[in-house]
C-alpha cells in the first residue's frame, strides 16, 4: 500500500469506466484501510437496504429483533396494530439500549437504566421521578424511527430517511426469487463465523462464478455441472446458477444438495443466499473493522421437524465444510492485499462479472457520499 495517499487519491484509483476485459479489481487499499472502512459506514451501509432479521422473528404483535447496521444499535417491533416498525434502539434519557435481548417478546419497551419506558410503537409512555423537569415534551421524546420494510423472509432497515422503497432497490430481483417459492421453507438454525478478512473479501470469494470451486470445494463440485455455471448481473444483483448432477463420490453433500439447479444469489452490498430443492441458506457479512468481518448462516429446511433433523444437520454440516474451505482462503487474501507485492488484479471474463457488478457499485456508493454526513429521521439537535 502506498503510504501518504488522501481517501479521494485511494477512491481515484479504481476505474469503474472499464469494461470487464479491461478491468481490475478495486486496489488494495480499499481492504486494508480504515479511512475505507468509516466512509463505507457513513456511505455504503447507511444508504443501502441491509438485512437485520427474519420475518418469522416479527411475527406476532410485540415481537421483536435486534441488531447493529452500520454501528448503530436498531431494533423492529411488531405493534400491537400489526404494523412493523423499526427504531435507533437507544433511549432518549441517557442513550442506553432500550431493548437488551437478541429478540423476543414484550408488551411494553423498558429501559434498564432509569425505566423510561417505550409503546411498541416507539412513543414514549413513563418516566419515573421526572416531574417539575420542564420543557420536556413526552411527545418529543419516542424513540427515533427507521424505514423497515419485509420481502420473502427478510426484515430490512434503511437508515436513510430518504431512501427510495425496497421494491426499487431489488428491483429485477424479486420478479427471479419468486417462482422458487423461498416462504415454504422455515428457519432452522444459524451459524456465525468470525474472519479475518475485509467484509469485500467474503463477498468478492462469493462472487466469483464457482471459479475457486473445482480447485477449493470438491465436494461441492461434484454436484454442479461447472462447465454450465451461469452468471447474472443485474440491477443491484448477482444471480450465479449451475444444474446440478448426481454424486457418488460425495455422499453427503449428493444426499443434501439435490434439485435440478443451484441458485445462488447475491445483493449489494452484504446478503447472499443460496438456494436447493427444499434448502436455504442466506448469508449475512457483517464488517466489524478494515481486517474483520463476522458472517452470519441463516438455514431453512422444508421439514424442520424433529422427523428431519437428522437430514437437517447432515445439511448445516456440509455447509460448515464448505464455509472452512473458504474461510482459509479469505483469510490467505487479506494478508495478500497488505503485502507490498500487490496493487490490485485482473477479472476473468467468462466467471467474474459479478465482482465487476460489486466494485462498480461500491465505487458509485463511496463518491456519491463522500463529504455528506449521515443524519436520522428526527432527533436532530
Ligand atoms: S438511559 Fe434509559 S432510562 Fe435513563
Ligand atoms: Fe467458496
Amino acid at each position: 500500500m502506498k503510504k501518504g495517499m488522501t481517501v479521494e487519491q485511494i477512491l481515484a484509483s479504481y476505474n469503474d469506466a472499464a469494461p470487464l476485459t479491461e478491468a481490475s479489481t478495486i486496489p488494495a487499499p480499499w481492504y486494508v484501510d480504515a479511512r475505507i472502512a468509516d466512509l463505507e459506514r457513513q456511505t455504503v451501509f447507511s444508504r443501502t437496504w441491509q438485512v437485520m432479521g427474519r420475518v418469522d422473528q416479527v411475527e406476532k404483535p410485540g415481537q421483536f429483533v435486534t441488531a447493529t447496521v452500520a454501528g448503530e444499535p436498531l431494533v423492529a417491533v411488531r405493534g400491537s396494530d400489526g404494523m412493523l416498525r423499526a427504531f435507533y434502539n437507544v433511549c432518549r434519557h441517557h442513550a442506553a439500549a432500550v431493548v437488551t435481548e437478541p429478540c423476543g417478546q414484550a408488551s411494553i419497551l423498558r429501559c434498564p437504566y432509569h425505566g423510561w419506558n417505550y409503546g411498541l410503537d416507539g412513543t414514549l409512555k413513563g418516566m419515573p421521578e421526572f416531574d417539575g423537569v420542564k420543557n420536556f415534551e413526552r411527545k418529543d421524546n419516542g424513540l427515533v424511527p427507521v424505514k423497515v420494510e419485509t420481502w420473502e423472509q427478510f426484515v430490512f432497515v434503511n437508515l436513510d430517511a430518504d431512501a427510495a422503497p425496497l421494491a426499487d432497490y431489488l428491483g429485477g430481483l424479486v420478479r427471479r426469487v419468486a417462482p422458487l417459492g423461498l416462504t415454504r421453507l422455515h428457519y432452522y438454525a444459524s451459524q456465525t463465523y468470525n474472519i479475518y478478512c475485509n467484509w469485500k473479501v467474503f463477498v468478492d470469494n462469493y462472487l466469483d462464478g464457482g471459479y475457486h470451486v473445482p480447485h477449493l470445494h470438491k465436494g461441492l463440485n461434484s454436484v454442479l455441472d461447472y462447465k454450465q455455471y451461469t452468471i447474472e448481473i443485474e440491477d443491484r444483483y448477482c444471480l450465479q446458477s449451475s444444474p446440478m448432477v448426481t454424486s457418488d463420490e460425495h455422499a453427503a453433500t449428493g444426499a443434501t444438495r439435490k434439485g435440478d439447479r443451484a441458485w445462488y444469489f447475491w445483493l449489494h452490498p452484504n446478503f447472499m443466499f443460496n438456494c436447493y430443492e427444499g434448502y436455504l441458506d442466506t448469508n449475512l457479512v457483517i464488517p466489524v473493522d478494515v481486517d474483520h468481518c463476522r458472517v452470519i448462516f441463516d438455514y431453512y429446511f422444508s421439514d424442520v421437524s424433529e422427523a428431519g433433523r437428522a437430514y437437517n444437520e447432515q445439511s448445516v454440516s456440509v455447509g460448515n465444510q464448505v464455509q472452512d474451505e473458504d474461510l482459509g482462503i479469505c483469510e490467505a487474501v487479506q494478508r495478500g492485499l497488505k503485502s507490498r507485492a500487490y496493487g490490485a488484479g485482473r477479472l476473468s471474463v467468462r466467471r467474474e462479472a459479478g465482482e465487476h457488478l460489486f466494485h462498480r457499485l461500491l465505487a458509485a456508493d463511496l463518491r456519491g457520499g463522500i463529504g455528506q454526513p449521515a443524519t436520522a429521521c428526527e432527533g436532530e439537535i
